[in-house]
């Protein structure tokens, strides 16, 4: 069909959906957008031929920013040859809206119905303005700040032509030697839930058809944060229940908010790689939940069910794969070869086709690419609304709520901003890379501001910077981790000397953003290379030290712990890293965030977390202290070194009248709790207030605590205020093996704080 025939063909569809909009509005009551979207989609599959339909199930990378293997056959000119001809509904990482407008050119005017293309792009935490790494973030606990940090994204990135985002992660994991608990919200689905909430409202808004809103992923669909060993794409073996109560609440708190679309994982499940089970994707999420979005493989996973032995040919893979469930084909290229055949065999129904193409039109038309696909391509938009000043403050603002403050002794923090001289060590000081983590394809490198730029905006003191010692070898980003660590100690002298002569030190130690994210699986927590040699020289000269930590996840630092008396957790914090951090440091900001994952002793305590099952062996018999034979170690106490929603603050807070509304409840009624809570010490300050249930006795055994309510609080010096919470149904019921959701009558214990380690207790009855 040439150019101006497609065209009249183009415009003409549109006009019978017009058509039929008008006839429905004139007759009965007008339609609700989604009517009028199902009436588009269902006249649009009608004159789609079986390629086409099979064309919009298959997306292509871009021709550059391969984020995983490429297929040999994955030449950039067959991939235009697919563009002209319709077979591609999707592309992943094409960027700016230049670049998009192009490549949407082609689709628009060489294809015979001219269907738009979803952009997919990995806007996992900021497009070019980064906020904090995810985690991070979850360490604010303030979920209006990361619902403003996803508009954020989601507004840089839809003005450079981006459709859909690969985010959230919304992958519980207890084992942080996985690299990607820094894309997550780590170890608690309660807190998970809240948050793939907050993420999924900020880049999808009120009304998907905006023009700086983008369809959101949840991601990766089930139980990828759970590989064996912590051991990147390995097997995950978990138990009905905590695939229940732990993998899928997140998933199904985004479906229920409405959630575009979900990912799968590179992950087996109980033998079935994820990408391939119709138990989850069609049986849990489709039929049980009422997804009404559709279902992106991840990169190559298709392809991969082959390789585990699963399938034993692509067109096996895509056979499994699509009655699966999966319905759209990430970089496999096997849905474009195989499907129309499978269908012409009658091994795939066309029925299965149907219902993932209708899925995949109706997110395009809820963007309202059909009706204009250039509507994200508007280059002037593009410069003014990237690194605005605004996304700058409000990347500035969650990067401070996400610091943790682990240790303060002696008041050491915070510094005195006038007369001190104070030696800034460590090469992650000094680092504007690092900061923006390893998620950060569409921002420059190297632009985040460092904690030296930060500590230099404030003028009283004098400062003096010591690198001391690299954190890895080379270009970080490539790196094979085996082979990374430095040993060149030839910077240590120097810094010793700035260390002897200063009042206070500031070590910037940890992780590069590049030793953690996908494919970054460790197994030494420690801190890498010859940091910790550093931090024992350094404190061998002066031991007014405030260690700030660099990492995308837990690190095992008992030795920082005993000695070192003020540590900061500062993660990767993205672009305003330097600014965050100082302003904590120097007091401008009164830390508040909690710790979102928990800290263990060494990594033989792996994997601890707090809401763990009490075993039927939990405590030292007190008459037998010699007993062995109870739920321990030998050589390491149970106790973590942080607990989960651990963090201090410049001031203090004090606990007290908890107070539950009765005693004993009927099954139907809600529990209303209160607990005052005080500012004690000199500093104004905002609390993390958790609340965490016990269900003492359950059919399926539950775990100690499970966080069931907080609230972020702030208090002037000398205020208390009144926090209020009410356990419902929803918050005292749980998952049984079968996922039937149960509330069962008998005590509860609850448990009021600001740590998972909290000592106020109360109890009730549900009769
Ligand atoms: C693989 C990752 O697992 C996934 O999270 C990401 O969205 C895709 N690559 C696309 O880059």
């Amino acid at each position: 069909m040439n150019k101006k025939i497609k065209y009249i063909f183009y415009i003409t569809v549109i006009a019978t959906f017009m058509t039929c909009d008008k006839i429905k509005k004139n007759t009965v009551e007008s339609p609700t957008k989604t009517e009028e979207i199902e009436k588009k989609v269902d006249s649009l599959l009608k004159l789609m031929t079986i390629e086409e339909k099979v064309g919009q199930m298959n997306q292509y990378n871009g021709f550059w920013d391969v984020t995983g293997p490429v297929p040999d056959d994955g030449d950039a000119e067959m991939k235009y040859e697919h563009l002209k001809q319709g077979l591609v509904g999707s592309m992943l990482s094409v960027r700016g809206a230049k670049a998009v407008r192009a490549v949407q050119k082609i689709v628009v005017e060489d294809s015979r119905l001219g269907i738009p293309l979803i952009i997919g792009f990995d806007v996992i935490h900021g497009y070019k303005t980064l906020s904090p790494i995810p985690l991070a973030e979850a360490a604010s606990w303030d979920l209006e700040a990361i619902e403003r940090s996803a508009q954020v994204a989601a507004a840089e990135a839809s003005a450079a032509g981006i459709n859909w985002t690969f985010a959230p992660m919304v992958d519980i994991s207890r084992d942080p030697r996985w690299g990607r608990v820094m894309e997550g919200a780590g170890e608690d689905p309660f807190l998970g839930s809240k948050i793939a909430v907050a993420r999924v409202k900020g880049f999808q808004g009120n009304d998907l058809s905006d023009v700086n809103t983008i369809a959101a992923c949840a991601k990766h669909f089930a139980a990828y944060g759970f590989s064996e060993a912590g051991k990147e794409y390995n097997t995950v073996d978990v138990g009905n229940s905590t695939l229940h109560n732990m993998v899928l609440p997140p998933f199904k708190a985004a479906v229920d908010i409405g959630v575009k679309t979900l990912m799968n994982g590179f992950n087996e499940l109980d033998g079935v790689p994820v990408t391939g089970s119709s138990y989850l994707l069609r049986d849990i999420l489709k039929d049980k939940w009422g997804f009404k979005g559709f279902v992106v493989s991840d990169w190559a996973s298709i392809r991969e069910l082959v390789v585990w032995g699963y399938a034993k040919d692509n067109r096996d893979a895509a056979k499994i794969a699509s009655i699966a469930g999966s319905d759209m084909d990430m970089e496999s290229h096997i849905y474009v070869t195989e499907l129309v055949q499978l269908v012409r065999d009658g091994v795939v129904k066309e029925a299965v086709i149907d219902d993932a193409v209708s899925r995949i039109l109706t997110v395009k038309f809820e963007l309202g690419l059909f009706d204009d696909p250039y509507k994200y391509c508007d280059e002037s938009r593009e410069k003014e609304v990237i690194g605005s000043p605004k996304h700058m403050e409000a990347v500035l603002d969650v990067a401070k709520k996400s610091i943790v403050l682990l240790k303060n002794e002696e008041q050491l923090l915070p510094l005195k901003k006038e007369g001190q001289k104070i030696a800034l060590i460590g090469a992650l000081a000094n680092e504007n890379n690092s900061p923006l983590g390893s998620w950060r394809i569409a921002s420059k490198d190297s632009t985040a501001v460092s904690i030296l730029t930060g500590m230099q905006a404030y003028k009283g003191n004098t400062l003096v910077y010591k690198k001391g010692t690299d954190v890895t070898v080379g270009n970080a980003e490539f790196v094979n981790e085996i082979s990374v660590n430095t040993n060149d100690k030839s910077e240590f002298d120097q810094a010793i000397n700035a260390a002897k002569e200063a009042d206070v030190v500031v070590l910037v130690l940890g992780e590069h953003g590049f030793q953690s994210g996908e494919g970054r699986s460790r197994t030494d927590l420690g801190l890498p290379g010859l940091q910790q040699e550093l931090l024992e020289e350094v404190y061998k000269v002066n031991k007014k030290i405030v260690l700030v930590l660099n990492n995308g996840r837990p690190l095992t630092i008992s030795w920082a712990d005993k000695h070192i008396p003020a540590i900061v957790e500062a993660w990767q914090l993205g672009t305003q890293t330097g600014h965050a951090v100082a302003q904590v440091l120097y007091g401008d900001y009164n830390p508040s965030g909690k710790l979102p994952m928990t800290f263990p002793r060494n990594v033989g305590q792996i994997p601890i977390y707090y809401n763990y099952k009490n075993t039927g062996r939990p405590v030292l018999d007190k008459n037998n202290p010699n007993l062995v034979f109870w739920s321990h170690y030998s050589d390491i106490e149970n106790t973590p070194l942080y607990p989960f929603g651990y963090g201090l603050s410049y001031t203090t807070f004090e606990y007290a009248k908890l107070t539950l509304d009765k005693r004993v409840y009927a099954i139907n009624e809600e529990v209303n709790i209160t607990v005052d809570v005080s500012n004690t010490g000199k500093l104004a300050g905002k609390e993390v207030v958790q609340l965490y249930i016990r269900d003492l006795v359950g059919s399926v055994t539950r775990p100690v605590k499970e966080l069931k309510g907080f609230e972020l609080v702030t208090l002037e010096v000398g205020e208390t205020k009144t926090v209020e919470f009410t356990l419902n149904k929803e918050s005292l019921g749980f998952y049984n093996n079968k996922g039937e959701f149960l509330l069962e009558l008998g005590d509860f214990e609850i448990f009021v704080g600001g740590s998972s380690y909290t000592k106020l207790t109360s109890s009730f009855e549900l009769k």
